[in-house]
């Protein structure tokens, strides 16, 4: 496309900033093409001492280790749980997940879950005032909870799904401070340039399809993104390969507009009781080919001491 094109594009995206990214290069450079190679997502692992769930994590991790991939991505929900639980409970199911992750031997980039966050509910006890509470212990342990990477000519965007509400709650959000960063990122790459994407709560999903609809209304939507037509219209004309998600717990492929929304099962399963909507506890394998996505999952044979499959 030429220059002039892309100007007007990116002024009809009304995107604060994305001429002086232009003005920096001048042009777009080539795209890249995205080499061959393996990566695993693993997801909502859920740790806590309760269920063998810590043996289970680590037997996942022990066989992601046999995988011929080139790094992981934890897909969120590092643990069970730290939004309702006084702070030392929270602070020793990160430490549980910290040792033992480290069978997994393996370079490891982090995405924050709803879980992952600190003392949020009251009944926690955690003031919001607590230097803990919320992204903040997840900010200095793990790191940014949004940035993206290169690798193989492949640009990764991990985003923090995660919307804590003023009640202290939280929805699926990608915020507005968020999608200004998405926009200059994406902005900066020629539009062929491969993309992944990575959302603990999905952006696109028939989860609700599947379950009956609560009895009471929901005073905040949890199960995807409720401001997902945001997000999705910065995807538009980009070559995005795919959008790796989490929080479901299942099995699911959703492609709109060529973008596959891609949800994993859990390595946690049904939250540690067995098959989730039919999903055992697993991992994906994912494969970068000829400039495509492609899935496996993997299932690492832990048999629930509680089992309650759905
Ligand atoms: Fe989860």
């Amino acid at each position: 496309m030429l220059l002039s094109n892309r100007r007007q594009f990116l002024a009809g995206a009304g995107v604060l900033g994305v001429a002086s990214v232009l003005s920096k290069g001048g042009a777009y450079a080539a795209a890249p093409k995205a080499q061959d190679f393996d990566f695993i997502f693993f997801t909502d692992t859920h740790i806590q001492p309760e269920l063998d769930a810590a043996n289970g994590c680590a037997m996942a991790f022990r066989k992601i280790r046999t995988e011929k991939a080139d790094f992981a991505i934890q897909g969120g929900d590092h643990v069970f749980d730290s939004l309702g639980v006084p702070k030392e409970r929270a602070l020793s199911l990160f430490d549980l997940y910290y040792k033992t992750e480290q069978d997994l031997g393996m370079k490891t980039y982090h995405t924050i879950g709803n879980h992952d966050c600190i003392g949020i509910y009251t009944k926690s006890g955690v003031s919001p005032s607590d230097p803990l509470y919320g992204k903040r212990y997840y900010e200095d342990h793990l790191g940014k909870t949004f940035y993206s990477f290169d690798h193989k000519g492949v640009h990764f965007i991990v985003l923090d799904s995660i919307g804590i509400t003023s009640d202290r709650h939280y929805e699926g959000r990608i915020d507005a401070q968020q999608l200004q960063w998405l926009a200059l990122d994406l902005a900066a790459l020629h539009p062929a340039h491969p993309v992944i994407v990575v959302s603990h709560i999905p952006i696109v999903s028939a989860i609700d399809s599947y379950v009956p609809r609560p009895a009471e209304p929901e005073t905040h939507h949890g199960a995807t993104v409720v401001n997902s037509s945001e997000v999705i219209q910065l995807f538009e004309g980009r070559n995005v390969l795919g959008v790796l998600q989490g929080h479901t717990h299942i099995n699911e492929v959703v492609t709109w507009h060529g973008v596959p929304y891609i949800t994993s099962g859990a390595v946690s399963g049904n939250w540690w009781h067995g098959t989730r909507l039919g999903a055992a506890e697993g991992y994906t394998v994912v494969s970068v080919r000829n400039g495509k996505l492609q899935t496996r999952y993997e299932t690492y044979g832990f048999k629930s001491v509680e089992p309650q499959n759905t």
